[in-house]
């Protein structure tokens, strides 16, 4: 699986993919990084790694459509034909949406569908959560929406701040999201009315960081 992924910020979760794809017989590399902001560290992340890096400022662009066209061209140009967006800051248009629709994953900082949108971690401190976590799903037209693919729970302990919390749910992002395209890059899910159906699930064949399913 030839994969382009999409970034804003850091990418510390692209580094947690690139050394995924770098292990021996993972099914998946990634041929491309795009941001939309030409100052993102994982720009640089990308780069280090020999991946090419681009910058396209969605500044430069009218409409959300424009934007997200020369984003698919790059995507195109590049070869990929799947996209892992982490921590991507922009609402895609429908259209983009729709033509990458059941190949393009997406991770969040909580346990969807609870605490989408932004101040996660705030939000998961002020409601008294005793649990928060994050999520792997596959992405829909509305914002953190879509088949989930995976979770990881994380304790939310006394005295955290929106930071200390930040950084515990962050180390099983880093988890998580290679596990995810894995599964799915070895082909073993499958979408079944909105939900994702996991191959070999149950049998034990699929690590325990996964919530289980009733
Ligand atoms: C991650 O915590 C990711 O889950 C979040 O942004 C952070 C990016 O960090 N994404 C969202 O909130 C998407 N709604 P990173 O750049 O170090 O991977």
């Amino acid at each position: 699986m030839k994969v382009g992924v999409l970034i804003s910020g850091r990418g510390s979760n692209l580094k947690s993919l690139i050394e995924a794809c770098a292990a021996p017989g993972f099914p998946a590399r990634i041929v491309v990084v795009v941001s939309n902001r030409a100052d993102a560290t994982g720009l640089e992340v990308a780069r280090e790694a020999g991946i090419p890096a681009v910058a396209i400022s969605h500044t430069d662009f009218p409409t959300r459509e424009a934007f997200d066209a020369a984003m698919d061209a790059a995507l195109q140009k590049a070869g990929a034909d799947f996209i892992c967006s982490a921590g991507f800051m922009r609402i895609l248009s429908d259209g983009f949406v729709d033509k990458w629709r059941d190949r393009q994953l997406n991770i969040h900082p909580s346990l969807l569908p609870a605490f989408k949108g932004l101040k996660v971690h705030e939000r998961v401190l002020e409601a008294g959560c005793r649990i928060s976590g994050c999520t792997v799903h596959f992405v829909r037209a509305a914002m953190d929406e879509g088949p989930i693919v995976a979770q990881a729970a994380v304790p939310v302990l006394p005295g955290d701040t929106p930071e200390t919390l930040a950084a515990r749910v962050l180390e099983a992002e880093h988890k998580l999201y290679p596990l995810a395209l894995r599964l799915i890059a070895e082909g073993r899910t499958k979408i079944v009315d909105e939900r994702v159906v996991i191959e070999g699930e149950g049998t034990g064949s699929v690590p325990p960081l996964f919530a289980p399913r009733a």
